[in-house]
């Protein structure tokens, strides 16, 4: 119906006679001459009818916002006056002939441009409306260049796009399943993968050699900015590749991406381990950007009387670090009192702090509700350790390393954010030596990855010492977000029963759960290994969205619905008889129980 689209147009195609078909973002009646803002996905152009156009304008002065045209007409230079340098199509517009009402529209539930004012639930309400805006329909544009863009390069490798079932048994990679119950067979359940992983392991033993696939995934977990319960991952496997060939490939993919939808040349990946990041970061996914780091005090606090301190300084299991804000004096009790409460959501106990106001005075300078407790020698040296200056302000927590690292890691970002201390640009990086387990709290051990992951030892030292084993696991991060995660993964059967065992799973449950893959693992597996980046995150990055929810066209809310279908809902009492499925309860009287 088209000749072009509506944004697509400019001064070159003046004194061109032109079709559009698109919606009427605005229309305006300026004294006998009617002007339509056109929009279609490519932007918006503006439509002037005069009076000459009799038929025509009578039309035109009876569209409403929404309205869906088809207009023929005579593209032409806008005089200097009205010149619009904000659009896009600014210097043109187009004389109207001819107007065909294509369909109307009802009043809108909301006006595009006040979006903001009516929430995200009424916009994920009216999702096709909202998905109307520039801004929307230009994420979902960059999106679709992103995996266009994926899949030439992995193609261009010898990547073979091959798809895994959706109905499946659970491959576990740490959250709940989502499950389907079966008619066929009575009383069991489907369970929705929360990744290919399994599958593209056995696509290598079966000789594949390079697989990819952009999949959806399903868990069923607390949902935040950066998570959906349904999701997509860019899911990439490889046989004979060790992990820094995996690397180099997947490295050498964002790079591209970021060139051919960007032109962004990201800069070098740094590589630093784990541990390395907890210490000096409090976190597996460190925001580099940002220009302030996690310093260990122990050995300082060992030398203190305060409890709050002292406790953890001598605990193996304990820490106590020191995060120090350049110029941060300037914050206010308040404020800090308000960092105390965010970092308590971490579990941590309190926020201890102390301001450097003259480092020159020596303990005269300093101001703190903790200093009354230190020797002075112990505050002279921490102050040396931190290289601290006038103006700036110390944060410290106490506790177990994790409630620490995580209090201050997330601090970190914070404070940064609040004070506008995060740098320009792309800050990328590689997370590698993992531990191969961590300790639920109870004493049992749970993989840091999935239990498919390869350790970087023999199977005796890793049974001899699990706590210790590191893992032969890689996560890519970008800006603060886990962009993607993969391993070399185990291929015999002996080493993949031993981290069964080291995770409480005894043999019949092993055989019960995974008999295919330990069989799969006898019958000539190759070394192997991949990632998987999470399509949505780095379309959140490259698009500069704020929440994954925004780079997806049909999101669930943050209590993992979808308001515009309203699902999950009901079914027949017919449906649940052919599955065997009895209710325990009802919608209503679950309600009634909360
Ligand atoms: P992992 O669980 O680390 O690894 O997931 C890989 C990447 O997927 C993204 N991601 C998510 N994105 C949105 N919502 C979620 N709920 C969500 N969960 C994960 C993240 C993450 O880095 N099978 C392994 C990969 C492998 O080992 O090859 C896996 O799924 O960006
Ligand atoms: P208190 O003696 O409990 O009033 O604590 C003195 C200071 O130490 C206050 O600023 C508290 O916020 C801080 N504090 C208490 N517990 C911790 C902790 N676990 N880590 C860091 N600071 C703490």
């Amino acid at each position: 119906m088209r000749s072009h689209y509506c944004g697509a147009l400019g001064t070159a195609n003046i004194d061109e006679t032109v079709t559009l078909c698109g919606w009427v973002d605005r229309r305006r009646d300026h004294g006998g001459v009617i002007f339509l803002d056109m929009r279609d996905r490519q932007g918006i152009v503006q439509v002037v009818f005069d009076p000459d156009t009799e038929e025509h304008f009578q039309l035109a002065d009876r569209v409403r916002s929404e309205y869906v045209l088809k207009v023929t007409g005579r593209v032409r230079a806008r005089d200097e006056a009205a010149i619009n340098p904000a659009m896009a199509t600014g210097e043109i517009e187009v004389l109207g002939k001819e107007l065909e009402i294509l369909n109307t529209a009802v009043t809108p539930p909301f006006q595009l441009d006040e979006y903001t004012a009516v929430g995200e639930e009424v916009r994920l309400q009216f999702r096709y409306m909202d998905l109307r805006r520039h801004e929307m329909q230009n994420r979902l544009i960059m999106r679709s260049k992103i995996t266009t863009a994926a899949r030439d390069f992995l193609d261009a490798e010898g990547f073979l796009d091959i798809e895994t079932p959706i109905l499946t048994r659970a491959t576990p990679e740490g959250a709940r399943d989502y499950l389907v119950p079966s008619r066929t067979h009575p009383g069991q359940f489907f369970a929705l993968p929360q990744s290919p992983q399994l599958f593209k392991q056995l696509l290598m033993v079966s000789g594949f050699d390079r697989y990819y696939q952009i999949a959806k995934c399903f868990r069923d977990e607390d949902l935040r900015a950066d998570r959906q319960p349904e999701f997509t991952q860019i899911d990439i496997e490889a046989a004979f590749l060790d992990e820094r060939q995996i690397m180099a490939i997947t490295e050498r993919m964002i790079r591209e991406l970021f060139k051919a939808v960007l032109d962004v040349d990201l800069p070098e990946f740094s590589h630093i381990s784990h541990a390395e990041a907890m210490e000096r970061y409090g976190s597996d996914k460190p925001d580099l950007r940002i220009p302030l780091e996690l310093v260990s005090v122990d050995d300082l606090m060992q030398q203190v009387d305060f409890k709050v301190f002292r406790g953890p300084a001598d605990d193996p299991k304990g820490r106590v670090a020191a995060l120090k804000v350049t110029g941060g004096a300037t914050i206010s009790r308040k404020e800090i009192d308000g960092y105390t409460k965010y970092v308590s959501i971490y579990g941590a106990r309190g926020l201890a702090w102390i301001k450097v106001n003259d480092i020159d005075a020596g303990l005269e300078g300093l101001q703190s509700p903790i200093l009354k407790f230190m020797p002075d020698e112990v505050v002279a040296r921490m102050m040396q350790r931190l290289d601290a200056a006038s103006g700036d302000i110390i944060f410290f927590g106490a506790d177990q390393a994790r409630v620490v690292n995580e209090a201050l890691g997330a601090l970190r970002t914070k404070v940064a954010e609040d004070l506008g201390m995060i740098g320009e640009g792309w800050s990328p990086l590689w997370v590698v030596d993992f531990p191969m387990f961590e300790d639920d709290g109870s004493g049992q051990w749970t993989p840091l990855h999935h239990p498919f992951t390869a350790p970087s030892c023999s199977a005796e030292e890793l049974t001899a010492n699990p706590g210790e084993a590191l893992s032969r696991a890689y996560d890519m991060v970008l800006n603060g977000c886990e962009l993607g995660g993969g391993s070399i993964r185990i291929h015999c059967r002996d080493m993949q029963e031993a981290v069964f065992r080291i995770l409480g799973i005894d043999e019949a449950e092993a055989e019960e759960k995974f008999g295919f893959l330990l069989k799969a693992l006898q019958c000539g597996a190759p070394p192997h290994g991949g990632l998987a980046f999470g399509l949505d995150r780095l379309v959140m990055l490259m698009t500069g969205a704020h929440s994954i929810r925004d780079v997806i066209a049909f999101p669930k809310t943050q209590s993992a619905a979808c308001v515009m279908t309203d699902a999950p809902g009901d079914v027949s009492a017919t449906q649940l008889r052919e599955l065997n499925i009895r209710l325990r309860q009802t919608r209503e009287e679950a309600a009634q129980d909360e």
